[in-house]
């Protein structure tokens, strides 16, 4: 393990960069990269931005997925995932707007939203690197405990435990958010050819356990990433703490 949250970002973003100039990609042929959001990742994000600037990375041909984004709170929201997206990595990079893939959580027909999202990402082939995120119970993207290891991207009810975790970015008021999310599935980011997680914090060790050492099951959907053909868990000290 890496020694704190920091370290797990700077070697994240330098892991992504690699592999995007490896692939070197052209309008033609462009990286495909599945983002997440949450706490963890603005590490990475920060990392991936200085990259950026010092000219060792470029996202003019990148293609970018969201995992997911809040039912009921408008786009523009100031907690709503693309907000947080625009906010903390798309503004300071030169990705092309049109290369930006985010769930719209107000599409009248949600059921057709996700079946777009998930034709959308079928019409590049595959996501060549999904990055995501561990809830503390378990969940990868908004996969809840009990979401099927087959499901692809619909609806979800957030689970109490994880409004109450996520209450911290609503002034700390459960009740400000959101009941529901579209997220992709377990399957969509098995379909993924390379999956990294990110682990930062003791409150993660229970999760980062259930992924490594706990048997595959719906209840810890993190455990997807022991039937994945190559997964990456990137985790600070703490995060280990329970392997
Ligand atoms: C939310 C997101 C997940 C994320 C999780 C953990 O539930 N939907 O994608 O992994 O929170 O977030 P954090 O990194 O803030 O602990």
């Amino acid at each position: 393990p890496l020694k704190n949250a920091q370290d797990v970002g700077i070697w994240s973003a330098q892991y992504i960069a690699d592999k995007i100039n490896a692939f070197n990609p052209t309008a033609e042929r462009p990286f495909v990269l599945g983002l997440p959001t949450g706490g963890t990742p603005l590490a990475t994000y920060k990392a991936l931005i200085a990259l950026y600037q010092a000219g060792k990375v470029s996202f003019k041909h990148v293609v970018t997925f969201n995992m997911d984004e809040y039912v009921g709170i408008p786009e523009d929201h100031p907690q709503s995932y693309h907000t947080f997206m625009h906010d903390n990595f798309f503004n300071h990079v030169d990705i092309q707007k049109e290369n930006i893939n985010l769930l719209n959580g107000n599409a009248p027909d949600v059921d057709a939203e996700c079946q777009r999202y998930e034709d959308k990402i079928k019409s590049y082939g595959k996501i060549n690197l999904f990055m995501g995120g561990v809830g503390n119970d378990g969940h990868i993207a908004f996969n809840e405990p009990g979401s099927s290891l087959s499901s692809r991207t619909r609806i979800k009810t957030l689970t109490p435990e994880t409004r109450i975790a996520n209450s911290r970015f609503f002034n700390n008021d459960v009740n400000q958010v959101p009941k529901f999310a579209l997220t992709v599935g377990v399957a969509t980011l098995m379909d993924a050819e390379e999956l990294m997680v990110l682990a930062t914090g003791a409150n993660k060790s229970n999760a980062v356990q259930a992924a490594v050492e706990g048997s595959v099951n719906h209840l810890w959907t993190i455990s997807c990433v022991q039937m994945h053909q190559k997964a990456l868990i990137v985790c600070d000290e703490p995060a280990t703490l329970e392997l």
